[in-house]
């Protein structure tokens, strides 16, 4: 990577912001600049970044001029609001947001499954939904060798998928329960704290949550299978950082567990997580901080002779946010794509 890039991060004092910022860092990325952006509440704040202070601005109409790259993660409506701007500013928006992922000329991307679906950009990209990253990760590689039918998945996700401040809500949860006081609940509808519930979002007609449609829609989307069979049940669960998930695959004849275990072995992204003796397998606590979806217990489905099953965990902040965002903007520094093509927003 030779080419330089100037850089803000819309979102910046969030959880994924925060994260992006050590991402940044971390990998040595290309940066010419870093400008930070959050609301008028974190003006003239600072953090740290390669042992320097930065300080943080509220974003306004002139925040985009002098960018390439805005990496996104203010929530739906910030980005909705600011899309226009940054695009006609001539830099590429990579949103961590729901706002766009399902419009057709906004490409939705995982680097390891449609790295090539960056190409025909018009100036916004999406990033997906954090299940669904995770996920798909985890079966790309097997699909990518006989087709998947059917998945059916259900998944047990973290606090940090509802922001910063619901990660804090837990341990004061947590901690008001244990003191016998009432457990405050502004993130989340019900104490998560010693508890699960059904994910939190709206139901549709058919009685699935938007964040269960999310799976189905941004895993067609993503893997170009419109007609692929998908059907999850999401659950939050009283974990800080990371989400897991328990997976069922059809295929269309048997897959055998020897050869999934394989291709997974070397899967780009994954990490086969498997101690049978032990009866040790990914863990939430294992997979906070890492880059990779940890994978295990593969097994075959003893319900039916073409399924498999198997588990997986991955840092819901990291993989399934913010360092999917960072590859993303690697590639077009490598494929030489960064500036907007001017979207319709
Ligand atoms: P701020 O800290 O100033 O409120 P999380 O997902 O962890 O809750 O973080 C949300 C991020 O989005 C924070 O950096 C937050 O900034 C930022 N944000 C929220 N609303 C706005 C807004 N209207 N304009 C700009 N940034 C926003």
């Amino acid at each position: 990577m030779s080419q330089k890039v100037r850089v803000a991060i819309l979102g910046a004092t969030g959880a994924v912001g925060t994260e992006l910022l050590e991402l940044l860092a971390s990998r040595q990325f290309p940066l010419a600049s870093l400008k930070l952006l959050a609301s008028e509440r974190s003006a003239g704040k600072t953090l740290d970044f390669r042992g320097e202070s930065l300080l943080i601005e509220a974003v306004n109409e002139r925040s985009f001029q002098d960018v390439d790259i805005v990496l996104a993660s203010a929530g739906g409506s910030t980005s909705k609001a600011w899309a226009k701007t940054i695009v006609e500013s001539g830099a590429t928006m990579i949103d961590n947001s729901s706002a766009f992922r399902m419009n057709p000329e906004v490409p939705l991307v995982v680097p390891e499954i449609n790295p090539d679906s960056v190409d025909n950009h018009r100036g916004i990209i999406a990033n997906p939904n954090c299940t669904t990253i995770l996920l798909g990760v985890a079966i790309w590689p097997l699909h990518q060798v006989q087709a998947i039918e059917r998945v059916v998945v259900s998944t047990y996700q973290s606090a940090s998928g509802a922001g910063a401040r619901a990660m804090e809500e837990v341990k004061e949860q947590a901690q008001a329960i244990l003191d016998n006081r009432q457990p405050p609940t502004n993130s989340f509808p019900y104490p998560l704290a010693f508890n699960l519930f059904p994910h939190n979002t709206p139901i549709n007609g058919q009685g699935y949550c938007e964040e269960e449609m999310k799976m189905v829609n941004e895993t067609r989307k993503i893997f170009a299978c419109p007609e692929l069979r998908v059907s999850a049940t999401c659950v939050r669960v009283p974990v800080l950082r990371a989400h897991s998930e328990s997976v069922n695959l059809e295929f269309s004849q048997p897959f055998s567990v020897v050869k999934a275990r394989e291709i997974l072995q070397s899967a780009p992204g994954v990490k086969l997580v498997e101690d049978w003796d032990a009866n040790y397998f990914p863990m939430p606590i294992d997979a906070t901080g890492r880059d990779e979806v940890l994978v295990g217990r593969i097994r075959q489905d003893i319900s039916h002779p073409n399924g498999l099953e198997l588990w997986l965990c991955g840092d819901q902040i990291r993989k399934g946010a913010a360092l999917n965002a960072v590859q993303i903007a690697e590639l077009l520094v490598k494929k030489n794509l960064v500036g907007s093509r001017l979207a319709t927003v």
